[in-house]
């Protein structure tokens, strides 16, 4: 598979990135206001109580900040946060010892939690209902289980799958919040302080054009007002225009909707090979060349959900602002 700069997942160059750019409060957190202000209220009311928070699930897309929302809310209340993820921890006993070095009120990331395997789920369980582990001392016969106290602590799990969690686990979250996309308002304000912390200048209309091609997503957005900086210090003056936003993205080949060649490469076939469909999956991935499974998991989502594409029982079909888009006249369907 090629690898694209419009991916949401985390990248390599991110990384480096990602630290400095997490905001560390709620009040500097963008968008996703109807979870924050309930999470505003959970904070403040367990501070008041002196108590743990409840358990939270954050669920949603890669790179809307489930990640660093969980560390704000360790930040806001002044707490200590351990992270480890699903596929991390491979036995039961693993998990007991992560849940027993906690202290009173610390928060358990848990990253990727539709991962876990069973058995180390059902340690969450009593953990998660009445902070206590159950462990199974001695052997055969003689074996049997001793309970074990733990401090309050707070989980917080974070999927991109929420319906892969099972019932049971799902059902010890106190609060659930989905994360939706950012509108492009939001995402222009996030890369204006994303570029005050790496010190780039940037005017309202260049980051505006950056959002507009972020695909509602800050990662994606953080990592593309990175690159135009460095066509915009290496060809003009430092400084993040309109017009030095279009001419870097334009080389990137991520369009004013946030497409890709890749994405462009579909439709086109669509509309050149198939008279716009509809078109069968499998056959449109031969056309392409890509796996059906990499079309229809990766590539295919954002062009449904931005309506460039749709899926009827026969088939694939382009829309009609595919064929606008892409600069097709419609064709007279009669
Ligand atoms: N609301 C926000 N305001 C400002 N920046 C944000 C916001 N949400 C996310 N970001 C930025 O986007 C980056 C990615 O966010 P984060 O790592 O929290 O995503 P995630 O949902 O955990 O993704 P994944 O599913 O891949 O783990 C962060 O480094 C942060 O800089
Ligand atoms: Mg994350």
């Amino acid at each position: 598979m090629e690898k694209r700069i419009i991916t949401t997942d985390v990248t390599e160059e991110d990384f480096s990135l990602e630290g400095n750019l997490r905001p560390q409060t709620l009040d500097d957190y963008i968008g996703q206001e109807k979870t924050k202000n309930t999470l505003k209220v959970y904070i403040e009311a367990a501070k008041q109580r002196h108590d743990a928070l409840d358990h939270v699930l954050f669920y949603g897309p890669p790179g809307l900040g489930k990640t660093t929302l969980s560390g704000i809310i360790a930040n806001e209340m002044g707490v200590h946060m351990k992270v480890t993820s699903g596929p991390a921890i491979e036995k039961p006993g693993e998990m007991a010892a992560i849940l027993n070095n906690l202290q009173e009120g610390d928060i358990l990331f848990v990253d990727e939690i539709h991962r876990l395997n069973r058995q180390v789920e059902e340690v969450l369980y009593p953990a998660m209902e009445d902070y206590a582990i159950d462990i199974m001392i001695g052997k055969g016969a003689s074996a049997r289980s001793i309970r074990l106290d733990l401090p309050k602590f707070t989980l917080v799990g974070a999927t991109t799958r929420a319906g892969l969690l099972s019932a049971p686990l799902r059902d010890r979250f106190g609060v659930m919040h989905h994360l939706e996309f950012y509108t492009h308002e939001e995402l222009q304000t996030i890369i204006i302080r994303s570029a005050q912390v790496l010190g780039v200048e940037i005017d309202e209309k260049g980051a505006a054009e950056i959002a507009k091609r972020s695909r509602g997503t800050p990662r994606l957005a953080n990592r593309l007002l990175k690159r135009v900086r460095d066509f915009a210090q290496v060809k003009y003056d430092g400084r993040i225009t309109y017009d030095v936003a279009c001419f870097a993205l334009n080389l990137l080949e991520v369009d004013q909707y946030g497409l890709d060649k890749i994405d462009r490469r579909i439709l086109q076939t669509m509309i050149v090979n198939f008279q716009g469909g509809p078109v069968g999956l499998e056959t449109l991935a031969a056309a392409i060349g890509e796996d059906s499974g990499t079309l229809e998991d990766v590539y295919e989502p954002y062009l449904l959900q931005n309506g460039f594409l749709n899926r009827t029982p026969r088939g694939r079909m382009a829309s009609a602002l595919a064929y606008k888009h892409l600069g097709y006249p419609m064709p007279d369907k009669n």
